[in-house]
């Protein structure tokens, strides 16, 4: 072991390890994410601090900079990984290994899923007990660098639909939506989420129905980042992307995270001409969590939520 390897160990060591994250982190977190190039969301890793405050893990130096971070944010029995890095000039000095370790310990025996950059599966296999891979779709993110011309997409939504900024009296039917697609009461995310600055959630009515809603935010990278969108039609999931990239003008490029299996979702990406940048594998524990994929067109965030 290098000397330098050995004094981080036991500097570590003497400070207790890990900590949870603070409020007063969050640029400093957002600085660390923008070296990874991530299109992270400053308000949204706040939203999910808030409904898990220890869910997000962080290694500080002696100077009180952030080495390292690792989120595991508990949703009903799942809790979900992600954010984790080590800045690149603090790798391969165990870093990594302590942030994990500490969200890790805190789940136990319950069930936690993460999405696998290609070069971690196997560590997470079989390193830290991820044995239960998703077969059905992989995680992908969409990226463009330029901003994408809302006008490629479709003008036409089914009778009835109407498409407006969410309000006061959407939210318990909203919350209801949400439920029935992903099985467990997200309310507090889903207000937080509607209340972000910078960010802008529409939903679709037919007949007084909630039948899709999405919200568009902007990155720590300036880019407008669309997630969640769910939509029980492809033309309601289109018309709302083309309105929430209408309401977030001025950014510098394009960012929504889908699953592979929800072919309409690639089509509208197709047609604003955003290209596929990475694929990442769905991983858990234990049980797979099952939903029904063609209703879900954008992750809520790919570091935070299963969906
Ligand atoms: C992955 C990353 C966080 C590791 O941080 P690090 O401080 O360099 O890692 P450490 O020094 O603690 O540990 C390195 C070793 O632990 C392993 N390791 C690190 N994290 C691990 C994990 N979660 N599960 C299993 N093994 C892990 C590494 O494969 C490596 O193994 P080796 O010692 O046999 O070579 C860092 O390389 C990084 O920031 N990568 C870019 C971001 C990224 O890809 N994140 C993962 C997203 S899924």
């Amino acid at each position: 072991m290098s000397v330098r390897r050995l004094k981080l160990g036991l500097l570590i060591q003497n400070r207790g390890f890990a900590r949870s994250l603070r409020e007063a982190d969050l640029p400093q977190l957002m600085a660390v994410r923008r070296e990874f190039k991530a299109h992270d969301v400053e308000s949204t890793i706040k939203t999910f601090w808030e409904m898990d405050p220890n869910g997000v893990k962080v290694v500080e130096s002696e100077k009180g900079e952030i080495m390292g971070v690792c989120a595991f944010i508990r949703h009903h029995d799942l809790y979900f990984g992600g954010l984790f890095c080590v800045r690149p000039k603090f790798q391969g000095l165990g870093i990594g290994n302590v942030v994990w370790h500490a969200c890790r310990d805190r789940i136990g025996p319950n069930n936690a899923a993460l999405n696998a950059v290609p070069g971690l599966i196997e560590a997470y296999r079989n390193k830290s007990g991820f044995s239960t891979v998703e077969d059905e779709f992989f995680c992908q993110k969409y990226v463009s660098t330029q901003p994408v011309n809302p006008h490629k997409l479709t003008n036409i939504i089914p009778k009835d639909v109407i498409i407006e900024p969410v309000q006061n009296q959407h939210f318990p039917t909203l919350y209801e939506y949400d439920y029935s697609i992903m099985g467990y009461d997200r309310r507090l995310a889903i207000y937080l989420n509607c209340r972000e600055k910078n960010s802008n959630t529409y939903v679709a009515t037919q007949n007084g129905r909630i039948i899709g809603y999405g919200t568009i935010k902007t990155s720590c990278m300036g880019t407008a980042r669309i997630g969640p969108l769910y939509a029980d039609d492809p033309l309601v999931a289109e018309a709302l992307v083309k309105q929430l990239i209408i309401s977030l003008p001025n950014v510098n490029g394009f960012v929504m995270n889908t699953l592979s299996n929800n072919l309409f979702a690639e089509n509208i990406l197709q047609k604003l001409g955003v290209p596929l940048v990475e694929s990442l594998t769905r991983m858990y524990t234990k049980n797979k969590m099952v939903v029904n994929t063609s209703k879900i067109y954008a992750i809520f965030d790919i570091n935070l939520a299963p969906f």
